[in-house]
């Protein structure tokens, strides 16, 4: 039968680790391979970063032992904002191979996608990389797997070179098992990822698990009960190759008449349009935004042009979630809500590059909740947007569990440098005689702004990290707001607890004074917490007095030089009767 000819795995490793080098040798044995650009990571962005976003499966044939096998590769992004793409591309896997790189050993990320493919129920083929480099220990990193693993001879392996791969390419058909499904029965495809493609259309990357599906064929969602037909089938090689039909088993992509990607619903089932009573696969959770900023044009006149960016980005990433929205302070924009920090980083470096357009974007925000007095539960995206202090009982936060692998000698100051975080901690394991596993809970609010990027530069670069999302967690919250004149700056509004209240207060009314200029009279600055002003400045008036050089009188010359004035100054926003630039929250904003 086709099927036991067919093996679907994937590979998984910490980032930098050489999954994308091995899978190009993959497919370079395989004779797959043409191009010289790694296929895998598609993006610039996502080359550049080092970072496999998007879930990218490659179909190669290879013969073994007389017979021709069809090996998928299913790719799989290592990174935690995309755990929710991670876990519907192991859904579609037999096996994973577990890569471990030889110079650095195991990492934050080995642990959380050892226990994915693992929870998974993956045959898991252990492989330690990079042995061709001169500063591999592969015999420390053969000793941790087999300890905190229990994965006993990993395939050695370098995947620049070449060696060993032909070696773990035939453990994966020895070891990982076919596909289960049943070649002669109905229908039955699920699909596991979907993008839109400027040309083709909205493509859906499908699964055949029964039966077999051919050009042509009517078929139906039984998530949204809607009709399709299969305008194209066939295989995701390095382009996509068309081909008459698929069989269980099988793995590769449908266009169907669908409009927009919206419509193609990760984790759905498809059968035969008249077929009854089709058990569909279990479904997946929908991926939550963990993580808001608001994004506004610098030049007011840009809007539009923002708009149709964020839309057609929206296309292409069908995570990134998009408001229209509105501030005193910045003018009009958008709200846009992101799955992690990762995907927030990625969104901004392609929308400078991409699209051109300078914009302002807010600190970064988590999805509070508060429960009211009344007992309703609600949740709190903008934090200028909340119910009066007297209706809430209580806030929420979301947690976050971090894990950090560090050599021993940055211990002290990790932990240190954690519990000023509000941290508690839950675990530290020593994973071998110079490194240390740490983990810890903490809010998710605290690691969104530069926590990783501090935690490197304690460790000098040498600290890797890695975090999953828990529950909410109640917590002592507060609405600080800065005003100007006692006008509340909404865009300066944030939910912080109450123990750093009067830090980020001070900071707060101190960056406010330096960027605001001097007027005709006094301009007071502060904070409130709660409700009750907890930091303030003054700022001196000084300004040249424009209606002084005009002795009294003339009312229209008075009023055509207001007016030149105020053409001048036409992107200016009036806080607390002050004129202020918002450029100027650009500034108050950056860190
Ligand atoms: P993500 O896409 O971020 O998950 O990274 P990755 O795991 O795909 O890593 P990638 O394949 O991009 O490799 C990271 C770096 O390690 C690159 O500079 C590779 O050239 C290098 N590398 C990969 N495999 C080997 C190897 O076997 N030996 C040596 N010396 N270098 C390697």
């Amino acid at each position: 039968e086709a099927r036991s000819y067919i093996r679907n795995f994937c590979i998984v490793a910490h980032i930098d680790h050489g999954k994308s080098t091995l899978a190009d040798r993959f497919l370079e044995l395989t004779g797959t391979k043409v191009d010289k650009a790694q296929v895998l990571d598609k993006l610039a962005v996502e080359r550049e970063r080092g970072i496999t976003v998007r879930a990218q499966t490659a179909t190669m044939n290879y013969e073994y032992k007389g017979h021709q096998y069809l090996l998928n590769l299913i790719d799989t992004p290592g990174h935690v904002d995309f755990s929710y793409e991670v876990s519907r591309s192991l859904r579609a896997c037999q096996g994973a191979i577990l890569l471990v790189d030889a110079t650095a050993g195991i990492q934050a990320q080995t642990f959380s996608t050892f226990y994915q493919a693992f929870e998974a129920n993956l045959e898991i083929i252990p492989g330690v990389n990079k042995i061709d480099h001169p500063s591999a220990v592969p015999e420390l990193v053969v000793e941790q797997l087999k300890t905190h693993f229990d994965l006993h001879n990993p395939f050695m392996v370098s995947a620049k070179t070449g060696q060993g791969v032909k070696e773990l390419i035939e453990a994966v058909i020895e070891k990982v098992p076919p596909p289960p499904g049943n070649t002669d029965g109905r229908l039955r495809c699920f699909l596991f990822d979907s993008w839109y493609d400027w040309l083709n259309g909205v493509i859906c990357a499908i699964e055949i698990v029964d039966g077999r599906l051919q050009k042509g064929d009517r078929i139906r969602s039984i998530n949204n009960g809607k009709t399709y037909q299969v305008h194209e089938i066939g295989f995701m090689r390095l382009e996509l190759e068309p081909r008459n039909s698929l069989e269980s088993g099988q793995v590769g992509y449908v266009v169907l008449n669908m409009k927009e990607t919206s419509e193609a619903l990760i984790g759905d089932t498809f059968c035969m349009v008249d077929d009854k009573d089709i058990v569909p696969f279990e479904g997946f959770k929908k991926s939550k935004c963990m993580v808001f900023s608001g994004v506004f044009p610098i030049d007011q006149e840009e809007c539009e042009d923002l708009n149709k960016a964020l839309m057609k980005y929206n296309l292409e990433d069908r995570s990134l979630v998009i408001q229209k929205d509105q501030s005193a302070a910045l003018g009009n924009g958008f709200r846009c809500g992101f799955l992690g920090l990762l995907h927030m980083d990625i969104f901004k470096e392609r929308l400078d590059r991409e699209h051109k357009i300078s914009v302002i974007m807010t600190p970064p925000s988590v999805p509070y909740k508060a429960i009211l007095k009344d007992g309703t539960e609600i949740l709190i995206e903008k934090c200028n947007e909340m119910p009066d202090k007297f209706k809430i009982k209580t806030f929420l936060e979301p947690m976050v569990s971090i894990t950090i692998v560090i050599p021993n000698e940055y211990l002290g100051d990790v932990m240190s440098f954690c519990l000023q975080h509000r941290s508690k901690q839950d675990e530290i394991v020593n994973i071998d005689t110079k490194h240390v596993l740490l983990r810890y809970s903490l809010p998710l609010s605290e690691i969104i702004v530069d926590f990783y990027d501090c935690l490197k530069s304690i460790t000098k670069g040498m600290a890797t990290m890695d975090y999953e999302h828990k529950d909410y967690r109640e917590a002592d919250l507060g609405k600080l707001v800065a005003m100007i004149n006692s006008d509340p700056i909404d865009a300066l509004t944030f939910l912080v607890h109450r123990s750093q209240a009067y830090d980020k207060a001070k900071i707060l009314v101190e960056k406010l004074k330096e960027n605001i200029p001097g007027q005709q009279f006094d301009i007071s600055i502060q904070a409130s917490f709660d409700g009750k002003v907890i930091a303030s400045q003054k700022i001196r008036p000084f300004r040249k007095d424009v209606l002084a050089k005009l002795y009294g009188g003339d009312q229209t010359r008075k009023n055509k030089l207001l007016d030149k004035q105020k053409r001048g100054k036409k992107k200016m926003k009036m806080i607390g009767n002050v004129e202020v630039d918002p450029a100027t929250f650009q500034n108050i904003l950056r860190n």
